[in-house]
């Protein structure tokens, strides 16, 4: 735990997805799969699909829109402008810059940061530690994601999983100490990169009739690698994050676990020994939106009332990277 008497705390959050629906038997329709197993094995039952002209920083800037209307701040209040996400609308300028101009925001620091799935735990620490640090007030941090734009639609093995939206906090400095966001317990393993990855794109295969022609330029995965793995740390970086603040899973009110796969929630419930009711679950309707996947969550969360004032909150997740992180939220 921080030592310093100032909080961050969570002043506002606001989430987005597109409005077409893609449910387990129209992908039964493009690829050999069912219903039945997309349920069985992820809990998946539909996920969100953005328009051909809805970018990243469209979902983003609704979402960051909504966050700002209930944090009562208006654009021009925000200092820092934070973006977590693997489908940025292009490689540069940064999508943070894009949703900067759509907003209206001012002259903000901007920039994208990318840890995938656990992008939003990521830059919820970089934006608490400027909001300390610095001379900034106010900061907006969004997980957006278009992931139908890198999935590839003939794999059966990748495309039945993932699915497009965005969330959004707004971040502000309070006076009142040990509150907002408590704590955080980031961690990562660059060994493991090619078990989820998008290999094209990028300074080592760039875009080519070749790389285009062997499909690099979609999301791979070892699915079964992944999940042992994400089983593992996400456990590991749960028990490290309540040891280091003297807390056990019966002072936790509420978990908000990244949205990825049913089965590795409910491993995880088991292994903490923290109930199931206690996690916030959605990713039956969305499926996984990687950085997106927790802040959607988190702002669904306290829309729907599962979250009251003083409320200790977990939040943890896994990606590509590989990266995961825990955090320790007291709610406001
Ligand atoms: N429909 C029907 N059958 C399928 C499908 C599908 N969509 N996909 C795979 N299968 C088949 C496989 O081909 C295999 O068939 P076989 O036995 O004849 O070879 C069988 O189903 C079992 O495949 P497994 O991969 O062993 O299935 P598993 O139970 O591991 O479930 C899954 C696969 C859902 C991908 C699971 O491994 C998983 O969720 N992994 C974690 C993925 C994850 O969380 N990724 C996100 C990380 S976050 C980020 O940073 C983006």
């Amino acid at each position: 735990m921080s030592s310093d008497t100032r909080s961050v705390i969570i002043k506002g959050t606001g989430s987005y997805a597109p409005e077409k629906i893609l449910s387990n038997d129209d992908l039964a329709k493009l690829v050999d799969t069912s219903d039945e197993w997309i349920t069985a094995r992820t809990g998946i039952r539909s996920r969100r699909i953005a328009a051909d002209d809805e970018y990243a920083s469209d979902l983003g800037s609704k979402a960051a829109a909504r966050a700002l209307e209930d944090a009562g701040i208006t654009a021009e209040e925000v200092d820092i402008v934070i973006v977590a996400t693997i489908t940025p609308d292009m490689p540069f300028p940064s999508t943070a810059c894009i949703i900067q101009a759509k907003l209206g925001v001012g002259n903000a620091l901007c920039m994208d940061i990318e840890a995938a799935c656990s992008g939003f735990l990521y830059i919820a620490e970089v934006a608490s530690s400027l909001l300390k640090n610095g001379n900034y007030k106010h900061a907006l941090i969004i997980g957006t994601e278009k992931l139908s734009s890198i999935l590839d639609w003939e794999d059966r093995t990748t495309c039945v999983l993932f699915g497009d939206g965005a969330g959004a906090a707004i971040l502000s400095l309070s006076d009142e100490p040990n509150t907002g966001l408590i704590d955080f317990k980031l961690g990562a393993d660059g060994k493991n990169s090619e078990l989820l990855h998008m290999p094209g794109g990028g300074s080592a295969v760039p875009a080519s009739t070749n790389s285009l022609e062997t499909r690099q330029h979609f999301l791979k995965m070892r699915g079964r690698e992944v999940f042992k793995s994400a089983v593992r740390v996400m456990e590991q970086s749960a028990i490290e994050i309540l040891d280091q603040n003297q807390l056990n899973a019966n002072d936790i009110k509420c978990v908000i676990p990244h949205q990825a796969n049913l089965r590795i929630i409910e491993s995880l419930s088991n292994r903490l020994e923290l109930p199931l009711d206690k996690f916030y679950l959605n990713l039956d309707k969305y499926g996984n939106t990687s950085a997106a996947s927790i802040p959607i969550a988190l702002d669904e969360a306290y829309r729907t009332g599962r979250l009251k004032s003083g409320d200790i909150i977990l939040m943890v997740a896994f990606g590509a990277g590989l990266t995961w992180g825990a955090s320790l939220l007291k709610w406001r």
